[in-house]
């Protein structure tokens, strides 16, 4: 969603801002502009556009020089995409510029106070009211605006505001929604991503909620948005530049498909520890006392990282033998949740972000309970908000479809609940088993991924199906789950996951021959039962692609994937159906790495 990258040096800042917020294109977003000022340049000068960055970049006037500047990339909340709408918001004196992340909830009645206080508005924007705010203020410094104006505030926001009057400034403040300073040589940078910051430095400070900065050319200083100075110590960011680049593939989500041996080498290494058939997890914060005290096991998050949660739930009944189920956070957060002592909370998410993920951490900590973070995005506000957790090592995930984040979550659950497991009932020779499978994926991985050029048959065999149906049985049926929305997300075709067992109550009366189904069909004590629902399907004239460990014979086609342990095998079926909706959707036409409609990480509920 919308994204702020801010700079302040010696350098020219146009390209350098227009260069972060390509950095920032993936997160979607709908309109984008910048506001430069600098010692040659009079005033505040801005540039916006709807539409995508090279957009504005065609607006930006040769003679465009300042070393001063804020740029945003905006996804549309209130008000319609138009170059109007789009941030900075400046004042009618063009004096005080505002980039803004997040929403304003007390928005309309402060328009309305500022209306009958004869302030037009050139937008219908939430953010604008800040700008109106702070160049109101008289207060004597820009900090001092700022904090004034945000007392005013309910709502969440990650700012960056420039000032005519105090150019050697940018001030920005975060609460709920992320704000990174970058920390150069005689300059500085500020965005909601490190993704917009890493070709320049690797040294960042993550300011927390309800904390504030000042940056100027050659230093900074954070405190509260209370005026405390606070302490804040640079950290060095693990992702390298070239991680974000596409790296000669022709769309990051192929890419990220294709990083999947090494991205699970990758949360595996250093963890295993085969003296005792277990895995350390460092960051978890849970010693064996309390690890034996769970008494159930509840994960939440939203989309793909539910479903990562689903297959999560599932290992860690089987391994820790703990009931375990997961939620979408985003029901969870509304239901007013009886919140147990003794259940273990699991917040699961590839960027740390999802705004309804965070929310759900936030009151279960308010009614004491214990949180842990499965993330992939070093400290983000999930990870920094968690009691404890792991991190999934995934590196960095640019295709608003997951795919390689997936597979880690998913992997960093088995370890989980292998932890868990050998601290409880789980024998030892349990665990060298399920070590040894773990062990297994990565080359396994490799296998399906030489498959790619049959799977792009069959995408071109099932591309003109108006509508799917995915199915599997426990196990399985995450894995349907989570290649039903893959299909959906980016080739626009309306698609269906059931659980295999459920045909017999209601979907088999869409079956026919127009709607295949894709069925995952492992090798294991439900093999039977899921050849039985082939046989449902075949006796309609449904057409039907499994995923299996061999040949299907009621099936049109199969897909044989290499057999790992039963609890493991769901990591590995789902990779041939990223694949297979990466193909279906190239066949299509569609635009793999920004699908319609949707944002990467979704901060706003
Ligand atoms: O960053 P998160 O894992 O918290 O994001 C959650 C969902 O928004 C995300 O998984 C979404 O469903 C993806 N587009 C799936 O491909």
């Amino acid at each position: 969603m919308c994204g702020i990258v801010g700079y302040i040096g010696r350098r020219d800042v146009a390209p350098l801002l227009l260069e972060g917020l390509q950095r920032l294109e993936y997160r979607g977003y709908d309109s984008a502009g910048l506001v430069i000022t600098g010692p040659k340049a009079a005033g505040l000068k801005m540039v916006k556009a709807k539409g995508r960055v090279r957009d504005l970049e065609a607006r930006v006037p040769k003679r465009f020089a300042g070393t001063t500047g804020i740029a945003h990339t905006r996804w549309a909340t209130h008000g319609a995409p138009s170059d109007e709408n789009a941030h900075p918001h400046l004042d009618p004196e063009n004096r005080v510029a505002v980039v803004h992340n997040g929403i304003i909830d007390n928005a309309a009645e402060l328009r309305a106070k500022l209306g009958a206080d004869g302030v037009v508005f050139a937008s219908e924007t939430d953010t604008e009211v800040l700008t109106h705010l702070i160049a109101r203020s008289e207060a004597d410094t820009l900090e001092e605006k700022v904090r004034q104006t945000l007392k005013l505030i309910e709502g969440t926001y990650g700012i960056a505001v420039m000032h005519a009057d105090f150019a050697d400034r940018i001030v920005v403040a975060r609460n709920g929604s992320p704000v990174v300073l970058g920390i150069g040589e005689k300059e500085m940078f500020v965005a909601s991503d490190v993704a917009a910051l890493v070709t320049h430095t690797r040294q960042v400070v993550t300011l927390d909620d309800g904390e504030m900065a000042t940056l100027k050319a050659d230093d900074f200083r954070t405190y509260t948005t209370e005026g405390s100075r606070t302490t804040a110590t640079p950290t060095t960011v693990e992702w390298e530049a070239e991680s974000y680049d596409m790296g000669g593939h022709d769309t990051y989500m192929h890419k990220e498909i294709c990083e999947q041996p090494d991205a699970v080498d990758r949360v595996l290494r250093g963890r295993i520890d085969d003296r005792f058939s277990t895995v350390h997890l460092g960051g978890l914060n849970l010693d064996a006392r309390e690890a034996r005290s769970i008494r159930r096991v509840k994960i939440l998050g939203c989309g793909t990282s539910y479903h990562a949660g689903l297959i999560g739930a599932g290992l860690i009944e089987s391994l820790a033998r703990i009931p375990a189920d997961a939620e979408p956070a985003s029901e969870f957060r509304y239901r007013n949740p009886v919140v147990d002592p003794d259940t273990l909370y699991v917040a699961v998410s590839q960027s740390g972000e999802t705004y309804d993920v965070l929310a759900a951490v936030q009151e279960l900590k308010r009614k004491g309970a214990r949180v842990l973070g499965v993330v992939n995005v070093v400290g983000s506000a999930i990870a920094r908000e968690a009691d404890g957790g792991t991190y999934v090592h995934a590196g960095p995930e640019v295709c608003v479809v997951s795919t390689k984040c997936f597979t880690n979550t998913v992997v960093a659950f088995a370890l989980l609940a292998l932890h868990l497991g050998r601290i409880r009932d789980l024998s030892v020779s349990d665990g060298k088993r399920i070590i040894e499978g773990l062990r297994r994926l990565p080359a396994q991985i490799s296998e399906i991924l030489t498959m790619e050029d049959e799977i792009k048959k069959l995408a071109k065999e099932y591309a003109d199906a108006k509508s799917m149906m995915f199915i599997g049985r426990v196990r399985g049926y995450p894995v349907a789950l989570e290649a039903s929305l893959k299909l959906k997300e980016i080739s626009y075709i309306h698609a269906e996951a059931y659980p295999a067992s459920e045909l017999k109550h209601g979907p088999l009366a869409l079956i026919e021959p127009a709607l295949p189904t894709v069925a995952i069909v492992p090798d294991d004590d439900l093999l039977e039962k899921n050849r039985a629902a082939l046989e449902e399907i075949k006796a309609r004239s449904g057409r039907i692609l499994a995923v299996a460990h061999q040949e299907q014979e009621k099936a049109d086609h199969t897909i044989v994937v290499p057999k790992n342990e039963d609890e493991l095998d769901a990591i590995l079926m789902g990779i041939p159906l990223q694949l297979l909706a990466y193909h279906t959707a190239l066949e299509l036409g569609r635009d793999i790495d920004k699908p319609r409609n949707l944002a990467k990480s979704v901060t706003v509920e």
